[in-house]
């Protein structure tokens, strides 16, 4: 690990909730896993793991307060999802706070949550590694994506995205349409 990134690490250990925190350790080594897999650079990947979810330090009152105090827009659906919201805040305090100042790592946890049609590499690995990191409680078809995932890295995002809008669906809640456009992206084709 370089000197920045065990700077910014101890200074998330202080910030997250201890679950929190070995989520963000098991999204950092995974990612750094999967840049090794798919040729991705490794020391991106991760402090892109280690940063994902650093807008999460407080509630989502508190998310939209400080959005709204950073002049960071938010979309209708954002609103309506708060659980969104952390990830555009995050790549925000991500450059301000934490000093990143290249901008895939920045987009790649702009878009970790929902993914989004056409992700660069970087991208890719940052949604995945959130979703199956072995901190992960067990969810149905997690270990199908596991099993693939070091293989398959788009039918591997399909179907975690696909997974998440039934998800949402189920529990009658909002669905959101960067999802939506992920899922409908990375579809295997028919012939
Ligand atoms: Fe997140
Ligand atoms: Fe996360």
């Amino acid at each position: 690990m370089t000197e920045r990134a065990e700077k910014i690490k101890k200074e998330l250990f202080k910030k997250l909730k201890k679950e929190r925190f070995e989520h963000t350790v098991g999204v950092m080594y995974t990612a750094a896993s999967l840049a090794m897999c798919y040729g991705a650079d490794m020391e991106k990947a991760f402090l892109a793991g280690l940063l994902h979810d650093c807008g999460k330090y407080c509630p989502p009152k508190e998310q939209i307060r400080l959005c709204d105090k950073y002049g960071i827009h938010l979309t209708e659906s954002e609103l309506k999802m708060p659980a969104l919201i952390h990830a555009k805040l995050g790549a925000f305090l991500a450059e301000h706070e934490y000093g990143i100042t290249d901008r895939e790592i920045l987009d790649a946890i702009t878009c970790h949550t929902t993914g989004r049609p056409g992700m660069t590499m970087l991208e890719k690995i940052l949604y995945i590694a959130d979703y199956i990191e072995p901190n992960r409680r067990e969810i149905p078809g997690l270990k199908e994506i596991r099993a693939i995932v070091f293989e398959d890295i788009d039918r591997a995002i399909y179907l975690s995205a696909s997974r998440t809008l039934q998800y949402l669906k189920e529990s009658g809640k909002e669905t959101d349409s960067l999802t939506a456009g992920t899922c409908e992206y990375y579809k295997p084709q028919q012939f």
